[in-house]
């Protein structure tokens, strides 16, 4: 008995600062006690919850079911603690594997070749029973790993979710900086915008906040695309296939028609376009909002929107004089041509914020990748 069987415990890796948000849509999906630490959750599900959430997170990176956690002092007794793991009790010898693992503050401080231990402990107990051992796929593994070491404190879990969640399976072109899906649906979820109102993002590039929007109001599960033929958690040694299809089936019951003449966005960039147009086409129904190649300095009115976008950020594209400028001038056309609307603005920094010359409600952090960003909620009266 692995801890996972025992406990229903499990960890939900997430960007750091979601940590809350995260807690709250586990609980909403039927988990229970959701203990935010960083970079994650830690929280308790039955088998039904457990998929769901797998299912239709949409914040969530990874779902790591841990099968065993130790003090970890050296590579050695890594090897040796591993080593003692029935690991045919999680994948057959003629299947693949990959480990992802991340190391800090550790003895075993080297994510890389902690990765190769924990392989080789793996590795080597098959050798030893069946003269033959299981090979190692790094994009489309039979079974995924996660190897954690923080504070000389080693969690081997399942990763159930195959690899990272925000690769959702629509966003197959990106443009300059895209967001990462996870953090798309975060923005939508905080700006409380559930289909009701106009949506507008005028620097939409590949599109990532409109088809956050369009599948959170749509009730779309998050991996509705992902998970089409491929099933992750059926990797878990006690994986139940009724129950798994019982909750993409009720999760299907739920998917409402997506509003998608309340959305729209533009961009300055042809290929940007392009790129969002053949991301939103793979959505259920291949919905077509009305996507526009204008400069926002151009458009004459967005009245009673919500207007939800990212602006470049200045360090990843662009030069940071342009970039106070184009915040600048952002601020200018809210304030001059978006009489009533509320505009969710994700910044790249406080300068950035500051440049845009408006009172704002909120100011809440949120990381893009290494960045830490401020999502600003601007009321324009
Ligand atoms: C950080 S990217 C947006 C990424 C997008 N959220 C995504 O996930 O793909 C910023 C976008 O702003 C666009 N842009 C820059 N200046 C603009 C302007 N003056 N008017 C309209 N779009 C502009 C760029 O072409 C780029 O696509």
């Amino acid at each position: 008995m692995y801890e996972y069987q025992k406990y229903g415990r499990y960890f939900a890796q997430c960007a750091h600062a979601m940590e809350e948000l995260v807690a709250d849509e586990l609980v909403e999906l039927g988990a229970t006690k959701p203990v935010p630490k960083y970079r994650g959750v830690y929280f308790e599900a039955d088998p039904e919850a457990f998929y769901r959430i797998n299912y239709r997170s949409r914040l969530v990176n990874r779902i790591l079911a841990p099968i065993i956690t130790f003090q970890c002092h050296s590579d050695r007794y890594l090897y040796k603690t591993a080593g003692k793991i029935d690991w045919s009790e999680f994948l057959g010898v003629d299947q693949s594997l990959v480990i992802n693992a991340n190391a800090s503050d550790s003895n075993v401080n080297h994510s890389q070749y902690a990765t190769q231990r924990l392989k080789d402990a793996i590795v080597d107990q098959f050798r030893e029973r069946t003269g033959k051992r299981p090979s190692i796929d790094r994009l489309n593994a039979d079974v995924w790993l996660n190897l954690s070491i923080h504070k000389n404190r080693a969690i081997i879990s399942l990763d159930a979710s195959g690899g990272s969640l925000h690769r959702r399976g629509y966003r197959l072109d990106a443009r300059e900086a895209p967001l990462q899906e996870t953090l798309g649906a975060a923005i939508i979820r905080l700006s409380g915008w559930r289909g009701e109102t106009p949506l507008v993002d005028p620097m939409c590039g590949s599109g990532t906040l409109l088809a956050e929007a369009l599948l959170a109001a749509g009730n779309v599960p998050a991996s509705w695309l992902r998970m089409a033929d491929k099933t992750p958690v059926a990797t878990l040694p006690d994986f139940d296939a009724g129950l798994w299809q019982r909750i993409k089936d009720e999760a299907a019951a739920e998917i409402k028609p997506l509003p998608t003449d309340l959305v729209s966005g533009s961009d300055l960039s042809t290929q940007a376009l392009d790129a969002a147009r053949a991301n939103l086409a793979r959505l259920p129904g291949s919905p077509k909002p009305k996507l526009t190649r204008q400069d926002f300095r151009t458009i004459k009115s967005l009245e009673n929107v919500t207007i939800i976008t990212n602006p470049p950020y200045g360090r990843r594209i662009g030069d940071k004089g342009e970039i106070v400028k184009l915040y600048r001038e952002f601020g200018d056309f809210l304030k001059q041509r978006c009489t009533n609307s509320t505009a969710w603005i994700l910044c790249g920094d406080m300068e950035l914020v500051k440049s845009i010359g408006l009172r704002t409600k909120q100011r809440i952090p949120l990381y893009n990748g290494q960045l830490e960003c401020r999502l600003v909620e601007v009321p324009v009266y």
